[in-house]
């Protein structure tokens, strides 16, 4: 199926880098937030980082124009009816996503590919709450959306091929190297990513060595471009203790289960860069 237009639900981090990416792969992007002050604050911070690219002259100012041009905010979900593709990119909540796959499902054209961003959660049961469990798939992009090459293609037992062959059609297409994945939590790289975050947080826990020192100890030992606290605060602590508890829910394994730390820090308010404050402080 070819497609045109994208719906985009959620206009978080990656709701908003997803609808940049897909806007200026030449997509016509609905992106729609629960209030319409929230979608509008959206488009002025992709006018933003638009202005940027071209201030750095990596985007031509006619480009910029039409990539703007593509992008349409809403509040309303009735405005997706007539979307070739959905990416929800909500909060990492089964019951909320759950939720809006049913409304999306009504709401949306029967030809369309519904797909989610999440990071770990059960795609099968998103298709499920749907008419048409064999339209949805997952299609994970990684953050910032803009900047990172892959995007996990997740097929879930009830995906239809061509549901498969869309999503790795529109991912190609945004310029990014799919990979395919069964749907099992964390997929490949939540999978493999997460326990070693988690346990970077203990060994902070415990006293072993500071947040720098093990932040520096990654960079310089393993050629990672960022440290584990540093990472952690970009993907967002709220979000990553979402992502440790539906690996533990999935696999039942110590490894994944969250350090206390971590969830003591997101009751704090201290979510990582979204929120000003993580393991870093980003106020200043
Ligand atoms: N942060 C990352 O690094 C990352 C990477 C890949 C995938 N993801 C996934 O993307 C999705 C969104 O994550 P994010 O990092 O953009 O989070 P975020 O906290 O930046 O944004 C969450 C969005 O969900 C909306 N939301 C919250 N509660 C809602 C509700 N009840 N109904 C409707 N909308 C609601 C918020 O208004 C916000 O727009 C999650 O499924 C997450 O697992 C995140």
């Amino acid at each position: 199926m070819s497609v045109k237009r994208v719906g985009i639900v959620g206009s978080g981090i990656m709701g908003a880098g997803i609808a940049e990416t897909a806007a200026k792969a030449g997509f016509e992007v609905v992106l729609r937030s629960r209030r319409q002050e929230t979608a509008d604050a959206t488009v002025a911070g992709l006018e933003k980082s638009l202005a940027k690219q071209v201030e750095r002259g990596k985007l031509g100012e006619e480009e910029r124009s039409q990539v703007l041009s593509r992008v349409t905010a809403t509040s309303d979900l009735s405005d997706l009816a007539e979307v070739d593709l959905v990416i929800e990119s909500v909060v990492e909540d089964l019951e909320t996503k759950r939720h809006i796959f049913r409304d999306l499902d009504r709401i949306v054209g029967p030809g369309a590919v519904l797909a989610t961003n999440t990071s770990t959660l059960p795609v099968v049961e998103l298709a499920m709450e749907t008419n048409r469990p064999e339209a949805v798939c997952g299609v994970h992009f990684f953050n910032p959306a803009p900047a990172m090459a892959l995007v996990e293609i997740v097929r879930p037992l009830t995906a239809a091929d061509e549901t498969i062959a869309t999503a790795r059609d529109f991912a190609l297409a945004c310029g990014k190297e799919p990979v395919e994945v069964k749907d099992q939590a964390g997929f490949i790289v939540n999978h493999l990513l997460f326990p070693y975050l988690n346990n970077a947080v203990r060994l902070l826990e415990q006293g072993v060595a500071s947040r720098d020192d093990i932040d520096t100890a990654m960079k310089g030992g393993c050629n990672f471009p960022m440290g584990p606290f540093a990472l952690l605060d970009l993907v967002g602590l709220d979000t990553s203790v979402a992502i440790l508890d539906a690996l533990y829910d999935e696999f039942r394994d110590p490894h994944y289960a969250a350090v206390p730390l971590l969830r003591r820090m997101v009751t704090a308010g201290q979510l990582g860069r979204k929120s000003g404050r993580g393991f870093y402080d980003y106020r200043r």
